[in-house]
């Protein structure tokens, strides 16, 4: 049984090393493709895999189509919208995510960006503290409630909305839940944004609900760039000079947004939430776990393509 890591953006060794015991405990054999640069590569590197191991890699009908032996693939990590769900369900390809395991680290990433934005991206300029300020979480799932953790610690007020969220689970974790994404972006002096890629949320960030942020407000992203309107959020940032959007996920425009709002737009150069020791150990070793226990066991627990 062949299990194949391919990451174009390669886990701390840490985490490969622990990988590779897991499969290597369970008799299978564990192949590497690291920063490949092109996608040549995989085609060929998934020829003879039994399962693959991913990050934000692509999986599309030709990678699938391609691994003529593929029986898993498993997201190391939380969105799952680099993987053709109905092209791995056609070639009878179970796909899998590990919800949670990098969570705290983007969320740790999420605060780092908000700091450093209200302190005016460490230019010396006198900035404002995050302590007093109203949070917006969007979405409350893993890393929307790890945001709330460490954002009470800096004494922000946090609410959020998640359509898919009881009252309940926010109120537990002294967040004010409101009901809809206007009056959470009306509400917020910071809006962090935890929604995945999905249909109903790709371009659904833009000016008409970004433009309800109070003066001074920051938007910020450590979730995917599809979820924003570019077009509209750079006609707003013009209209509102007030405005501030950092993000970890370069946005298509980046050189447009460097040259017109210098002093108030950040991009990581790449997507920089999940990549510490921790997350990379904690993520990649549940995908191998994951793997020797579906086939050990059938266990589809954390199947996405049901
Ligand atoms: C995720 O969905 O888990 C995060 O966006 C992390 O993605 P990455 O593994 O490509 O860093």
């Amino acid at each position: 049984m062949k299990v194949l890591v391919a990451t174009e953006k390669p886990f701390a060794k840490v985490a490969v090393d622990g990988i590779r015991d897991e499969i290597e405990k369970a008799s299978y054999e564990l192949a590497l493709l690291e920063k490949y640069s092109d996608k040549k590569q995989l085609l060929d590197a998934v020829a003879d895999a039994d399962a693959l191991i991913i990050r934000s890699d692509i999986v599309d009908a030709e990678v699938l189509d391609a691994a003529k032996q593929l029986k898993i693939v498993v997201r190391a990590g939380a969105g799952y919208d680099n993987i053709d769900l109905a092209a791995a369900t056609a070639h009878n390809v179970v796909a899998m995510n590990t919800p949670g395991q990098n969570s705290n680290a983007v969320a740790e990433l999420a605060l780092g960006l908000m700091v450093f934005a209200v302190r005016n991206f460490y230019n010396g300029t006198s900035g404002t503290e995050l302590k007093g300020k109203k949070l917006g979480i969007h979405a409350f799932g893993n890393v929307g409630r790890n945001v709330a953790r460490i954002a009470k610690g800096f004494g922000m007020e946090c609410y959020a909305y998640d359509a898919y969220c009881p009252d309940e689970a926010m109120l537990k974790d002294d967040v004010k839940p409101v009901h809809s994404a206007e009056e959470l972006y009306k509400t917020c002096d910071v809006v962090s944004l935890h929604i995945p890629a999905t249909a109903e949320t790709k371009n659904s960030i833009n000016r008409a609900l970004v433009g309800l942020m109070p003066k001074g407000g920051l938007l910020v992203n450590t979730a995917r760039k599809e979820v924003i309107n570019e077009e509209e959020l750079i006609l707003l940032m013009q209209e509102r000079a007030d405005l501030k959007y950092v993000t970890d996920i370069m946005p298509v425009a980046d050189a447009k947004f460097k040259t017109l709002f210098d002093g108030r737009y950040f991009a990581t150069p790449k997507k920089m939430g999940a990549q510490t020791a921790e997350a990379n150990i904690n993520a990649g070793i549940a995908a191998a776990k994951q793997i020797v226990d579906f086939f050990v066991n059938g266990n589809t627990r954390f199947q996405v393509n049901k």
